[in-house]
């Protein structure tokens, strides 16, 4: 039977991608319950996501390793299917706390996952990531491409997808997807929320973000030397909207005998550092300065995805280009030039 509506557990629903995920279901008549810790977000994101649907979001705040409270929640409500967000996902601050990653990324999904079975919620969204992939990998790269992690960020993924896997291999009931993101950027197109990173931002496109609105002075490139057109790294940026439409899809081709199934969600295109700068200049009319720095250690020189398995057993595919994901990515953060409001 196909889940067209029904109550949905979102662990993870007031972060970047659960967030938008939540707008795309209730306009999609799902009923999204949200399970978060707020420990990477705040209460004011459940606000605007009201604000653009027009529906209040239900917050439960809790951790997802906490099974007492798992269990009060399947047993209150009837939960159709989860889609699990919830965890960290910084590769730097896994190579650090290492064991902190394992707790929330393991042990949180074996707390819920152990939930889901005894109560018989045995549909699953699970968001992965294309690091499984490691970089050795050759591109475009699809879903049977040999895994390989190389940090604690991406084995804590790997392992609760092997996880998955046997646990849909010793019961035939479970119905798992596990989405490969590739490098997900944009916000959504009313800039009511978007990616508010705690502190100096890891990733590309928010750093450049904060250099263009003038709270960072200039981009360090990681690298120019790389065997790609200009140098620079090249990676598959999908649209965060583009993403959650990908997470109704999957959910909504969860039937019997589904299985435990690996879908890469990203666009088939790679766009390099100096692109996106260049891109990013254009939309928002402000300079992107940049410096050349050295190579960032594990950076793969070129990835992106393969999407044709996804495009047939799905029916999706990414529709935003890189103009439109530049352009919402600006929207939000010249709107928040400091991100949500904390009090
Ligand atoms: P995010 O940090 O914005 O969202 C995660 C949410 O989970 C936050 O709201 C946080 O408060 C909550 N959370 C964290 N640990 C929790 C716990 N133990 N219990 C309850 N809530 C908890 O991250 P995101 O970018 O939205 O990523 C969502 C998922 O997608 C993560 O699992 C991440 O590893 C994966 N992913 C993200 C990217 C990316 O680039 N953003 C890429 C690939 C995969
Ligand atoms: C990073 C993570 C990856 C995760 C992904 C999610 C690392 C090593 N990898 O991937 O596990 O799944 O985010 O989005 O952290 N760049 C710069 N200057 C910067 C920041 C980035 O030049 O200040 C370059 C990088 O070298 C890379 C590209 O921009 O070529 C994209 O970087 P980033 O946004 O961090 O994503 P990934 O490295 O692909």
């Amino acid at each position: 039977m196909k889940l067209n509506s029904g109550t949905l557990l979102i662990t993870g629903g007031g972060g970047y991608i659960g967030s938008h995920t939540v707008v795309q279901l209730q306009a999609a008549g799902y009923r999204p319950l949200v399970l978060d810790n707020l420990s990477n977000c705040v209460p004011a994101v459940f606000e605007r996501i009201e604000q653009i649907s027009g529906q209040p979001v239900e917050l439960i705040e809790g951790d997802v390793r906490d099974s007492v409270l798992l269990e009060r929640i399947f047993s209150r409500y009837p939960i159709d299917a989860v889609i699990h967000f919830a965890g960290l996902k910084a590769v730097g601050e896994s190579v650090q706390q290492p064991l902190r990653y394992y707790r929330h990324n393991v042990q949180g999904s074996l707390t819920l996952f152990e939930a889901m079975q005894r109560h018989g919620c045995k549909r699953l969204v699970f968001s992965s990531s294309a690091t499984v992939y490691g970089p050795a990998a050759t591109m475009p790269v699809n879903e049977q491409a040999p895994l390989a992690a190389c940090n604690p960020y991406g084995r804590s993924k790997l392992m609760v997808e092997e996880m998955l896997g046997d646990l849909a291999a010793a019961d035939s009931d479970w119905q798992i997807a596990l989405l490969r993101y590739f490098n997900p950027v944009g916000a959504h197109p009313s800039g009511l929320i978007g990616e508010d990173p705690v502190g100096v931002p890891n990733n590309l496109l928010p750093y450049v973000a904060q250099v263009a609105i003038g709270r960072l002075p200039q981009l360090q490139v990681f690298g120019d030397d790389y065997p790609t057109p200009d140098g620079t790294g090249v990676r598959d940026y999908i649209h965060v909207m583009d993403l959650a439409d990908g997470h109704l899809k999957a959910l909504q081709a969860l039937t019997d005998g589904h299985g435990c199934v690996p879908y890469n969600l990203g666009t088939g295109r790679g766009y390099s550092v100096l692109e996106v700068v260049a891109a990013f200049a254009a939309e928002s009319g402000r300079p992107v300065p940049y410096d050349i720095a050295p190579r960032r250690a594990g950076d793969a020189a070129i990835s992106y995805a393969d999407p044709t398995f996804s495009r047939q057993q799905l029916g999706w595919r990414a529709s935003r280009d890189l103009a439109e994901m530049v352009r919402d990515h600006w929207r939000w953060q010249q709107r928040n030039p400091n991100g949500y409001p904390t009090e």
